[in-house]
């Protein structure tokens, strides 16, 4: 499969801001690296500045003065989309409603020129890649929404582009189909080792997707790192809340530890920490006073099928969410003593 793409292009964003021509100040200058064969997650809230982002790569857009676009070692900055040999997938699939599936995919082929008994061979190729051979002759509208969704990225890669730029691809179906379509886009990538941006608000899309991710706020770059790292080390309180569920608590260093209303957290970090932050999963229920760091009261119960989630007031502005056992979850208005690990405790 290897052989689809010729050889993965690197990306460079030095110094690109974007002021729409109303003022709006869409990007804050942002310099950027993408290497060959990467796959990069923007994530970030409604108006962030993603899409921005994925256009001023793709050459729809024209960075403000001084911001410059390089693919590899080349200025791509003044080039135009069709001169970027790039794959785009938008959102709404933009597919051509008047056209079958085949003609769809093979829509790229023919502006290329490619011969026509070429332009069979790769259209087959990309149906067959994508498993809908059988809806070639289909229009459009004939589609579900998966269907519509695997022939926008088997358009996007008929014409074996240097790039791949998605859009939130998979934001219109339900979540079963969203789950599936992301282990086989996430297969597809590392089998095609194409380089690839693909933009997200859906922040468990970008953890099973992303070599690293972005994460944007208001046109700036809050943190880049590996999923990993933006998980468990979230570099301001905003990459905290947006990724995953954060509990907080506020209290002062003491040499007993970081003690908060609820009780005593085990602390031995140098430094002041006026609040410490832990995720759900790091706090362990204990049956005995006698273990407990903290002390609360299970103020609502949540059924999620594979584990219940417990809201517990531990005194402090907001409860705390615990994770229990799915099937004898802890009742509402129950007292709860709990642990947190120690490696899951961060100040910001
Ligand atoms: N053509 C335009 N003219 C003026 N402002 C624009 C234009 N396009 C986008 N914007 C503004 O720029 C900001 C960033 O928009 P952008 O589309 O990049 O956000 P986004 O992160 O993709 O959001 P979403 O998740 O909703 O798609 C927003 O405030 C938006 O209103
Ligand atoms: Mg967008």
């Amino acid at each position: 499969m290897s052989a689809l793409v010729p050889q993965a292009l690197s990306i460079r964003l030095q110094g690109c801001a974007k002021t729409f021509r109303d003022g709006t100040r869409a990007l804050e200058s942002l310099d950027l690296s993408i290497s060959a064969g990467e796959t990069l997650v923007l994530l970030g809230p409604s108006g962030c500045g993603k899409t921005t982002t994925l256009r001023l790569i793709a050459g729809l857009e024209q960075p403000d003065a001084g911001g410059k676009v390089f693919f590899d070692d080349t200025d791509v900055t003044t080039l135009g989309i069709e001169a970027r040999k790039i794959g785009m997938v938008f959102q709404s699939y933009a597919l051509f409603p008047n056209m079958t599936v085949a003609q769809n995919v093979g829509y790229g082929l023919r502006i290329l020129k490619m011969p026509k008994t070429e332009q069979q061979v790769r259209i087959r190729e990309m149906l067959a890649m994508m498993r809908i051979e059988a809806l070639a002759d289909r229009r459009i509208d004939q589609l579900s929404g998966g269907q519509r969704q695997r022939v926008a990225l088997a358009r996007a890669l008929a014409v074996r582009p240097q790039a791949l730029l998605l859009d939130e691809p998979l934001t219109a179906l339900d979540a079963r189909l969203r789950d599936a379509l992301r282990v086989e886009i996430n297969q597809l990538l590392r089998s095609l080792g194409i380089t690839t941006i693909y933009v997200t608000h859906d922040q468990a899309e970008a953890m099973a997707l992303g070599d690293r991710i972005i994460v944007m706020s208001h046109g700036r770059v809050e943190q880049i790192g590996t999923p990993r790292e933006i998980y468990h080390q979230p570099g301001s309180a905003f990459v905290a809340n947006f990724i995953g569920s954060m509990n907080q608590l506020r209290g002062v260093v003491t040499p007993q530890g970081f003690t908060c209303s609820a009780g005593c957290l085990n602390w031995d970090r140098s430094g002041v920490a006026e609040r410490v932050l832990f995720r759900p999963e790091d706090v362990s229920i204990v049956t005995s006073s006698e273990f407990a760091e903290l002390t609360g009261v299970v103020k609502a119960s949540f059924f999620m099928g594979d584990h219940t989630r417990l809201l517990v007031d531990v005194g402090d502005e907001a409860p705390i969410t615990v994770l229990d056992d799915a099937r004898c979850p802890q009742a509402v208005g129950q007292k709860l003593y709990m642990r947190v690990a120690p490696l899951g405790l961060m100040s910001i």
